[in-house]
């Protein structure tokens, strides 16, 4: 458990795999189950998260051993940050998701180990995230991994939480 499936590997997230994260976005706002509708304020958050993210505030890109792109996970720090998971401002929000045919076989675990180390390496306090009101599956994942609440956010729908280094 928690270790990738053979075979899979993890790479830096660069400009080109912003598309991607768009897609990612989307699995993170409908919970995986890509039946269902996205959220109000879908654009604006798509924006904050997506659009002001930059190569250089760091991400992985999950890839099977065929090269199919399995999930990923993205740093948002400095300017325009979304609200949701905001903890302090050198504490940097992840935001993941896996695609639904490769979820449950620790690739999940490996994202979030990614993340943390690339901002541990860079001297962050520690990593937030926000989890919607609802996100079992996601939420028992984050404690897994040493993350605590940070607060309730009734308005927002969600809860933030925190690893701190
Ligand atoms: C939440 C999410 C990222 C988890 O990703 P994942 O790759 O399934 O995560 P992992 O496999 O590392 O761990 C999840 C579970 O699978 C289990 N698992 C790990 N390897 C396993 C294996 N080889 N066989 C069976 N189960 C396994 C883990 O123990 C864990 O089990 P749990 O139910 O007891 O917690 C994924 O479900 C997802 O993308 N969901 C939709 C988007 C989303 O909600 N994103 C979060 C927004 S806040």
């Amino acid at each position: 458990m928690g270790s990738v499936l053979t075979g899979f590997s993890l790479r830096r997230a660069t400009e080109s795999d912003r598309t991607y994260l768009s897609r990612l976005f989307f699995l993170t706002d409908v919970f995986g189950d890509e039946s269902q509708p996205v959220g109000d304020g879908y654009l604006e958050d798509l924006h904050r998260y997506v659009g002001s993210w930059t190569p250089e505030q760091g991400g992985a890109i999950a890839l099977s051993p065929e090269g199919i792109p399995a999930g990923g996970v993205w740093l948002r720090h400095g300017p325009d940050r979304p609200r949701f998971g905001y903890v302090a401002a050198d504490v940097p929000e992840l935001v993941i998701a896996v695609e639904n045919r490769y979820t449950r076989h620790g690739i999940g675990s490996s994202l979030i180990d990614a993340a943390l180390n690339l901002a541990r390496a860079r001297g962050h306090a520690g990593v937030s995230l926000a989890v919607d009101f609802g996100n079992a599956r996601a939420r028992a994942l984050y404690v897994k991994k040493g993350f605590v609440s940070a607060g309730i956010r009734e308005d927002l729908g969600c809860e933030a939480m925190i690893h701190r280094f």
